[in-house]
């Protein structure tokens, strides 16, 4: 049988989960290759760090030129996080000879223009199914499985840190504070963590969703996106209450030829498929004209799931697949956007709204003349009875019908001036 020789870059938790796959389970991964995959090298940028996998003596080294420069090997595996250094390394790679896989998004969502020209301009390839939703086969649904089909949806949750620390709170009254650091613990979360609560994470791959779906050439940084950084607790019990739950929502969506993107914490109803994701699950919905509805859904982050796809990226490539792929699709290349991004005050969509008001008459019929003034119809009302120690002031929730996210910021800028307000608004967006 053939061998071919691979190698990685960076041992982290992915890298450590991909160089245990290759040497544990060569056999497995040869059959499916056809040939036999040689770990060959490893470079990580501190030797002296304690590893979690023993690797062969002198396989491990700190110097990269060990991969650049060595002609047989062909495809490597870049998991370094963060933008520098792994920009100029994934150009050193690319200028010497190798096809590349990553697991990185924020890379590819900031510099994927520029990778990928230089990929083509050298024939190389870049596969990278890991960068999104861990080990759900994302990008290749989309972009093969799925492609007689002009996409309308993406609604998705592809963080799974945010999702595990919700789940902890809701379903094990965690604090906010001890799911971050058990979410960490347990290989979910970026090595700043900042990027997964803050809707970053969630945005960055929302962005290469919407440009192999729909074309679109957006800054992940130009998405509208909100995290579960600032979210009330309060509000996951409100939310439960009414028949939802809180997830945070990442959405690419047509409109009359334009695409809504957005990442919020949404509620969605209970029962629904998104609102059943638990843990460190994601979820996709994607909606196909042709296919109608399918939902993709399993382990969207740590070690082993994430593995999983960047080892089936590198088969992939060493058989030639990826290449087919690269040249086929011209991923970030210079033509023109196939859609452009609607402004985010006329998306659409129903809101939960939370006020803090003080316990006195006509609130509810002010609050409603506002929303009125704007348009905007109330479906429900919920206000609960002032609790003892909170001094005459209550909560008081209302879930609206359809409307647009500009109206309802400025229904909510004006209600925030109102006399009986005793905290700031909290508005959600709700999908039914
Ligand atoms: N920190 C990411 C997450 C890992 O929690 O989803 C996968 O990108």
């Amino acid at each position: 049988m053939q061998n071919t020789k691979v190698a990685i870059v960076g041992l982290g938790t992915v890298g450590t989960g991909v160089a245990r796959l290759l040497v544990e389970h060569g056999d497995r991964i040869a059959r499916h290759a056809g040939r036999k995959l040689v770990l060959e090298h490893v470079a990580v940028n501190d030797l002296k760090k304690p590893r979690d996998i023993k690797l062969p003596s002198g396989m491990l080294s700190a110097d990269i030129k060990r991969i650049t420069s060595d002609p047989e090997i062909s495809v490597v595996a870049l998991l370094v996080g963060g933008l520098e250094p792994a920009r100029s390394i994934m150009l050193a790679l690319l200028d010497g000879g190798k096809d590349v896989v990553t697991a990185n998004k924020a890379l590819l969502a900031a510099h994927g223009p520029e990778l990928f020209d230089r990929a083509r301009e050298l024939g190389r390839s870049i596969a990278f199914e890991a960068s999104v939703a861990g080990g759900i086969p994302i990008i290749a649904n989309i972009s093969q499985c799925l492609s007689a089909n002009e996409i309308q949806s993406i609604h998705a949750i592809l963080n799974g840190t945010s999702n595990y620390i919700l789940t902890q709170i809701e379903a094990h009254g965690t604090s906010y504070a001890d799911a971050v650091r058990a979410a960490q613990g347990l290989g979910y979360a970026e090595a700043d963590p900042t990027m997964d609560v803050d809707g970053s994470d969630a945005a960055q791959k929302l962005a290469i969703l919407a440009h192999l779906a729909f074309g679109a050439r957006v800054d992940w940084n130009d998405i509208p996106r909100q995290g579960i950084d600032t979210l009330d607790l309060a509000d996951l019990r409100y939310a439960k209450e009414l028949g939802y739950r809180i997830k945070l929502l990442a959405v690419a969506q047509l409109a009359d030829g334009e695409l809504e993107l957005h990442v919020s914490p949404t509620l969605v109803k209970l029962g629904s498929p998104l609102a059943e994701v638990r843990g460190a699950y994601n979820a996709i919905s994607v909606v196909g004209d042709a296919v109608g509805r399918v939902f993709f859904s399993g382990l969207g982050a740590g070690q082993m799931p994430t593995a999983s796809a960047v080892v089936a990226d590198i088969i992939d490539t060493v058989v030639g697949r990826s290449a087919i792929t690269f040249r086929t699709l011209e991923l970030w290349s210079k033509h023109i956007a196939r859609v452009t991004a609607r402004d985010y005050g006329r998306v659409a969509g129903r809101y939960y709204l939370r006020f803090s008001v003080a316990d006195q008459p006509s609130v509810l019929a002010e609050i409603a003349g506002v929303l009125g003034k704007q348009n905007i119809s109330i479906a429900s009302v919920i206000q609960h009875e002032a609790e003892e120690g909170s001094q005459g002031v209550v909560p008081l929730m209302i879930m609206t019908h359809n409307t647009t996210e500009g109206a309802m910021g400025r229904a909510i800028e004006a209600i925030d001036r109102l006399a009986f307000m005793r905290g700031p608004s909290i508005r959600m967006r709700v999908r039914d």
